[in-house]
């Protein structure tokens, strides 16, 4: 489901990268580890802030980025002009990843999801495709909005999520694992159990790729 006009105004302000940038990231990269040189995958990169930080702070050689809202791609694309020799923005699905880039099983080091399952009708199917297209060792980097937050009235009256089959932080968790997709200790909440963050590894023997 695509954000609507408040929400996309909440989400690209000022405020809301900073928290991106300043805490996310770092307890991102606490938990995970940078991906120096490593090939990234990003569902729903809405303006491409994240993309960019995914580039410039996790060091990635590459991103290959999705998101199905056309305003959303024009304005990534025109944020990440300056690295469009490694940046591939497509408009698409994440239950898709195939068909929109091509992406065959095994060929990501990580993939991220700032903000995005939530939106998504099938989030289940979301992590069935993250999980096909990462290698074995790889890592998926997640910030969720859970089912408590979207419970709140700012969330329900302003903007607009699907309402069927929400998740709270645990069901998140254990959904990954049933993905194949370990998440161990590397997690955490915040703000209560509105948000939750953490780094999962996709199970399997590790081939070459960043650590
Ligand atoms: C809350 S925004 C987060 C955007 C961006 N990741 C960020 O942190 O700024 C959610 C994004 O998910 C995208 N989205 C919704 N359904 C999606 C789907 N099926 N596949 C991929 N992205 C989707 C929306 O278009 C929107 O850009």
């Amino acid at each position: 489901m695509l954000m609507n006009a408040l929400e996309s105004a909440a989400v690209n302000s000022t405020a809301r990268r900073a928290l991106q940038r300043f805490f996310e990231l770092s307890w991102l990269i606490r938990l995970g580890g940078r991906l120096d040189g490593g090939r990234a995958l990003e569902i729903g990169c809405g303006s491409g802030y994240g993309t960019q930080l995914i580039i410039e702070r996790m060091g990635a050689a590459s991103v290959d980025a999705v998101d199905p809202d056309p305003r959303m791609v024009d304005r990534a694309r025109r944020r990440l002009r300056r690295h469009a020799n490694v940046v591939r923005i497509v408009h698409g699905d994440a239950l898709d990843l195939g068909g929109a880039l091509g992406a065959e099983g095994g060929s990501y080091d990580a993939a991220f999801d700032f903000a995005v399952l939530h939106h998504i009708e099938d989030w289940r199917a979301a992590l069935d495709e993250v999980a096909r297209t990462l290698r074995p060792g790889g890592r998926f980097y997640f910030v969720e909005v859970t089912s408590a937050a979207l419970a709140r009235p700012t969330y329900d009256r302003l903007f607009d999520h699907p309402e069927h089959d929400r998740f709270a932080a645990g069901q998140l968790l254990a959904e990954l694992s049933r993905h194949g997709l370990d998440v161990g200790p590397r997690w955490r909440t915040f703000i209560g159990s509105d948000y939750v963050l953490g780094v999962a590894r996709r199970a399997g023997p590790s081939a070459s790729g960043p650590e």
